[in-house]
């Protein structure tokens, strides 16, 4: 009895020594370059900080905004049976609505029915649904990716294992696209590889291709069987139309390119939290449709089943019923514009500070962000002096800027820069 006791403890006590070690070799991950600019902003106390951070819409109060469209959707929706059962048709709903939002409603390949559309968890979880996909069907295949693009592509890609590279996107003298370079590089990837495109409002520079310029991209994709996979995570904040900002993929599918998108409403619905989005990917005939979505279904499945309902009902109330659809539409050009209004009155308020430097790219660049050109050194010194956050790169959420904030803004910068890069 004593020696089985005196057994039972000893192996209690070794078990519990080696548990203990269990998590010994975990180290901190690094902070995230968009996540942890908010958790900085968040544990500022001054009342005249500025998130310029994270890319989610603000009001000219700085607030969080809840779109009048959503308020008439909720109505419409409250009293509903959140039934199990109901959460296949509502996701249906919305992949049905996405793709005529991105495709056009009147698109051959919708009245076809030659996509396989699946609700993903907004556009992040869009993306690492496809990078996924890419890799069970493309194992040996690399992503493509824009330089710069938002950081979490690469987390995502990465995550998945697919192996990255990068092709020329950004000038950083002219502060605009470098078309040149884009071009050399998709000719010089090989043939057959992925390429991942921002439609439009672009994450972070702010820089987009011309129309004309869309259309030889998508003529050279044809040339060497590259395959596109847009991200549009800002559909109506580059010209505040929807239509127009879909222009790029509009092209590509009119040149007869079968692509895959990422779709999001975190920013133009104003519903960040609530992870709505949907993943497509354009096929040869619906028998190849179904059997893809079988796919992206069994890899979400794996990962968290299905995704919550009620923003994924918000979103497809939104844009099924006509005239709550033409509340959303008006309300993304309000965004866009307001965004539109902040550009121009930076701009404006350093030139009348006299700032000898040349911001004219403040109002070139569309969408939610601006590439502001500041350094790591400048953007340290607005936070630490002047209590305004934004990512390191110097990218500004210009949703962060306010009637009551942008002139205290264009002080801080014009402070930050008048001393030259390295001051
Ligand atoms: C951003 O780039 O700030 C947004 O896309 C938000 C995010 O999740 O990173």
């Amino acid at each position: 009895m004593w020696r089985h006791q005196l057994m039972t403890t000893s192996r209690c006590f070794s078990t519990s020594i080696r548990a203990l070690h269990w998590w010994d070799h975990v180290c901190p991950a690094p902070k995230d370059p968009i996540t942890s600019v908010t958790e900085a902003f968040l544990a500022d106390t001054s009342p005249v900080k500025i998130n310029l951070g994270v890319g989610a819409y603000r009001d000219d109060e700085g607030k969080p905004v809840i779109l009048q469209c959503l308020r008439d959707a909720e109505a419409k929706i409250a009293g509903c049976d959140f039934l199990e059962s109901i959460s296949s048709a509502v996701s249906s709903k919305l992949v049905e609505e996405s793709v005529k939002l991105v495709y056009g409603k009147d698109s051959d390949v919708i009245k076809e029915g030659r996509y396989a559309g699946v609700q993903a968890l907004s556009g992040t979880g869009a993306c690492r649904l496809f990078a996924e996909f890419q890799k069970r069907f493309h194992p040996e295949s690399q992503i493509y990716l824009p330089n710069p693009t938002w950081s979490n592509h690469h987390n995502i890609w990465r995550d998945a294992q697919v192996q990255q590279n990068t092709f020329s996107y950004y000038h950083p003298d002219l502060k605009g696209l470098n078309f040149t370079a884009l071009m050399d590089d998709v000719k010089n990837a090989p043939d057959g590889s992925f390429f991942l495109l921002h439609p439009c409002a672009h994450n972070p520079t702010g820089v987009d291709p011309t129309e004309e310029q869309w259309r030889e991209i998508s003529h050279q994709f044809k040339v060497k069987n590259h395959f596109p996979f847009f991200d549009m995570a800002y559909q109506g904040f580059a010209s505040g139309d929807l239509d127009r900002d879909a222009l790029s993929i509009r092209i590509f599918l009119e040149d007869g390119h079968l692509l895959g998108c990422a779709q999001s409403f975190a920013k133009n619905m104003g519903l960040y939290g609530h992870r709505v989005g949907c993943l497509s990917v354009l096929c040869n005939d619906m028998k190849q449709a179904v059997a893809i979505k079988s796919q992206l279904q069994k890899i979400a499945r794996a990962m968290y089943s299905s995704p919550p309902v009620h923003g994924t009902s918000l979103v497809s109330t939104v844009l099924s019923d006509p005239d709550i659809k033409a509340l959303w539409v008006k309300e993304v050009k309000g965004m866009a514009n307001r965004i539109q209004t902040m550009r121009t009155n930076l701009q404006e308020s350093l030139w009348q500070l006299g700032s000898s430097l040349n911001w004219q790219h403040i109002t070139n660049q569309v969408g939610m962000f601006c590439f502001s050109g500041l350094t790591p050194k400048q953007v340290d010194w607005l936070a630490r002096e002047f209590h305004i956050y934004m990512t390191h790169d110097g990218r500004m959420s210009m949703a962060g800027v306010t009637t009551g904030n942008v002139n205290y803004l264009a002080n801080a910068i014009n402070e930050v820069t008048k001393y030259g890069e390295n001051a």
